[in-house]
């Protein structure tokens, strides 16, 4: 029996030309007061699939959810600020209705032209949609000739418009979709070494996953922020009032040991800044003390100089960098010294530098960095399901 890889089918290898194209793209994005959008990466990362269309002379149908309205009209989720924020980014009209399925919808999709833009209404005012309800889909398929598939940060929903649409159409993956399953596959396969893991953020629990794959993959892991508190208290550090996750120190205690086994190199931090627990104002009173140093009523909020410096001579020395998660409570800035320092580091030319998760994207935004990575993923969920080794149902069903 021969295997055969799988392969994505990508947006060059179908014609679009002058096809009404249903585009799925992932705009759940924070919108302000006003229903503005507060912060348009999403939107950006998927400009090249969105012109590229329009160059084919396509007329383009985007469809996206926006939030968890639980399958009922609220008026604060709707797409309307996104419609006007793309026709900014896209220099062109971009229209809007308000819905996704039903006569208006057919209408404005039939009266589509070449090179237009039309938005559909959040896709989860429909129960169906999560659902992945089969007429749904169908009615969904039926504004189109063609469906692209972008929204890599919702690939791992088998929802109605990431799975069922696909088998009405002829589907394709769209540029951003490709770009992230080959740069975040690359990480999983073919890493250049040394390749160094930096992990942080608050929480462990949804990271396990990803932790056992990447122990895998990795010549050596950084951790920082929560994680490493949750690691150092279980290898016998008094930790203070930092933030712990006490449902996984035997977790961390016997990932340690395994990790070590396999010759993984696992750095923790080798001091901390710390703040008074009931710290407030702009400018509290910090201390770097080592770990186990950390008194009651205080907590661990950034890692110190000297880790500082062993992460980046650990980084200067990798080919290939993963990073996900802030080391430190990096929006006030006493401490977000330790997440710049390394922001920086991986941001240096010749490393190939793949980062996932939000704040670690506010982060690289934050320091002017962005610009430099090689890889900034769109995907929150989706990243952290992709890197435990899942396949995600919305890039399975682009496959062939
Ligand atoms: C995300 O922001 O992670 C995606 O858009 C998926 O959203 P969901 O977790 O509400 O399905």
């Amino acid at each position: 029996m021969s295997l055969k890889i799988k392969s994505l089918r990508t947006l060059r290898e179908i014609d679009v030309k002058g096809k009404r194209v249903l585009v799925r793209v992932d705009f759940n994005v924070p919108l302000n007061d006003q229903g503005d959008v507060a912060d348009d990466s999403r939107l950006v990362a998927t400009l090249p699939t969105i012109r590229y269309l329009l160059e084919q002379g396509a007329g383009v149908i985007l469809m996206s959810h926006l939030g968890r309205p639980e399958g009922k009209v609220n008026d604060k989720l709707r797409l309307d600020g996104v419609a006007r924020r793309l026709g900014e980014l896209l220099g062109r009209p971009v229209r809007k209705v308000d819905d996704c399925v039903g006569p208006a919808v057919a209408v404005a999709a039939d009266q589509l032209q070449p090179g237009e833009v039309l938005l559909l209404e959040n896709l989860r005012f429909h129960p169906e949609e999560e659902a992945n309800d089969r007429e749904f889909a169908r009615s969904l398929a039926s504004l189109a000739d063609v469906y692209v598939d972008d929204a890599f940060g919702t690939a791992h929903r088998a929802h109605a418009s990431t799975v069922g649409v696909a088998e009405f159409l002829p589907s394709a993956a769209g540029f951003l979709m490709e770009k992230e399953v080959t740069m975040l596959g690359r990480i999983l396969t073919d890493p250049d070494h040394p390749f160094t893991a930096v992990l942080g953020g608050a929480k462990i629990a949804d990271k396990i996953g990803m932790l056992e794959k990447l122990v895998e993959k990795v010549d050596q892991l950084l951790l920082g922020g929560g994680m490493a508190n949750t690691f150092l208290k279980a290898g016998g550090s008094a930790m203070g009032d930092s933030l712990v996750d006490e449902s996984h120190l035997d977790f961390a205690r016997d990932f340690i040991l395994r990790a070590r086994g396999r010759g993984v190199a696992v750095d923790l931090p080798v001091d901390l800044v710390i703040a008074p627990a009931t710290r407030n104002g702009s400018q509290p009173e910090t201390r770097v003390v080592t770990p186990g140093a950390v008194p009651d009523g205080w907590m661990a909020l950034d890692i110190g100089p000297r880790t500082v410096e062993r992460f980046q001579e650990a980084l200067a020395k990798s080919k290939t960098v993963f990073w996900n998660g802030p080391l430190g409570l990096f929006e006030q800035p006493a401490f977000a010294h330790g997440s710049e320092a390394i922001a920086r580091a991986i941001a240096r030319p010749g490393l190939v530098s793949v980062v996932g998760g939000g704040d670690s994207l506010a982060l690289l935004e934050k320091t002017g960095v962005a610009g430099q990575i090689t890889h900034a993923s769109t995907g929150g969920g989706a990243s952290l399901e992709f890197l435990e080794g899942r396949e995600l149902p919305g890039v399975a069903v682009l496959k062939h």
